[in-house]
């Protein structure tokens, strides 16, 4: 249990956020698929990507870890002696059965209450068409096997959702495959895995919103991987910053990449003041320092179009429209349902404890009223890091709110509660 106090003051400070969730988790598993070590700088040392490296130590790989650093070496991957357990973590279990699907080994994959409720025959279905043999519970759930492969083929794949997820787990396994293969998305969803194989050798080609990847027999492992910090976890305190009166933030070195800076186009739309300094590029990543003034905002209406690009920011979103003028409507939510927690349903269930009937749910769109009365309230984070730390922000920004359960931050941004005290 926590309780968070408001904060009646601006905040003028320096904050850096720790390492991209999306990135650390690509850099354990690719560098487990050269045989040259690499050093992962930056690495983001939370649940979720500790989960990764259980899975990869399980497999084979060696991984040293010195603070926020990891150093990755493997020669070759092998059968797992026990079930693979991938905790909370999507992005974990949906890689890896991409990766393990052109394995020539039996693994057994499990995770938390939460991922066990997720869907998997969205990785299973085109995995399959490839000739992999995996079975699930009810052909959608963990458990799942993955049983071991003849060699995988190529396929054409039109994707019925945008997801990275889907994308690099085919990615993964295409990487095997006797014959290229083609992803088409229906919109672009984040591209970590693309860049970061193109960086370890791999030939991909994009044209317009396909991606073609030739198999390659030998991934050449750069020595040094740098992570970028996470945009995501920024988001809280731009939004934070954005709403308190006489607020200047910096937020140094957060990455850029196009596929995830959704949540900056839509705050601007919205009146906010957000300057990007210092831009860099390393690993084919973007990264720049980021100042957010407070700003006074009004209402936003967005949809499909922008949704993979700031999909885990809509919390963080919903608490920014709270605060603007006029009424926000945010479509086409339907993959927030099928997040750590249904997202969409418990914004409206726990942010209406802070600011009664300000948030409604029509079908899978997310409408909120701006700007109505907010009081201190008791909330349930439902064990989901994003909905806890947007909660938080929320409180803190009205009158304050008491959470039954905050340690789920350390999923992806440990020192949360540390960074906003
Ligand atoms: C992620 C992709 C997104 C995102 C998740 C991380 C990734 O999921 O919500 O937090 O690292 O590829 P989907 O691909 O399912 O949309």
């Amino acid at each position: 249990m926590i309780d968070v106090r408001p904060i009646n003051r601006p905040l003028k400070k320096i904050i850096r956020v720790p390492g991209d969730k999306s990135v650390s988790h690509r850099a354990v598993i690719l560098s487990a698929l050269g045989d040259t070590p690499v050093e992962v700088s930056n690495f983001l040392a939370a649940q979720d990507c500790l989960s990764t490296v259980a899975c990869m130590k399980a497999l084979g790989a060696s991984v040293e870890q010195s603070g926020d650093k990891i150093l990755i070496t493997c020669h070759g991957l092998h059968e797992p002696a026990d079930v693979l357990d991938a905790g909370n973590s999507g992005t974990t279990v949906r890689l890896l059965t991409g990766l393990l699907a052109a394995q020539n080994f039996f693994a057994v994959f499990t995770g938390d209450g939460s991922l066990r409720k997720r869907p998997m025959a969205r990785v299973i279905n085109p995995l399959t068409l490839m000739g992999a043999k995996i079975s699930a519970r009810n052909e959608n759930f963990l458990p799942l096997a993955i049983l071991p492969a003849d060699k995988l083929h190529g396929i054409n794949y039109q994707m019925p959702v945008a997801s990275a997820q889907v994308k690099s787990a085919i990615l993964l396994a295409s990487l095997f495959a006797d014959s290229p293969t083609t992803i088409v998305e229906p919109v672009p969803s984040r591209d970590h895995t693309e860049k970061m194989l193109e960086a370890f050798g791999a030939r991909i080609e994009r044209s317009g919103n396909a991606i073609t990847l030739h198999p390659t027999k030998k991934l050449h492992a750069p020595e040094k991987i740098s992570v970028p910090n996470d945009i995501s976890s920024a988001a809280f305190f731009i939004v934070l910053a954005t709403i308190l009166p006489d607020s200047e933030l910096t937020l140094p070195a957060v990455g850029i990449n196009p596929s995830r800076t959704g949540i900056i186009d839509v705050l601007r739309r919205m009146g906010a003041d957000i300057t990007l300094r210092n831009e860099k590029i390393s690993g084919g990543e973007l990264s720049a320092d980021l100042i957010v003034r407070h700003a006074e905002l009004h209402a936003a209406d967005f949809g499909a179009e922008i949704i993979p690009r700031l999909i885990d920011e809509i919390p963080a979103l919903a608490v920014a429209a709270a605060f603007a003028e006029g009424t926000s409507v945010f479509r086409d939510l339907s993959e927030l349902r099928v997040k750590e927690s249904d997202r969409l349903a418990a914004i409206v269930d726990e942010f209406n404890k802070i600011s009664p009937d300000s948030f409604a749910a029509e079908g899978n769109d997310l409408i909120i009223r701006g700007r109505r009365p907010t009081h201190l309230a008791a909330c349930k984070t439902l064990g989901d890091h994003r909905l806890a730390m947007a909660l938080t922000i929320f409180g803190a920004a009205a009158h304050g709110v008491e959470l039954d359960d905050h340690r789920c931050v350390d999923i992806s941004f440990p020192n949360f509660f540390d960074l906003l005290a």
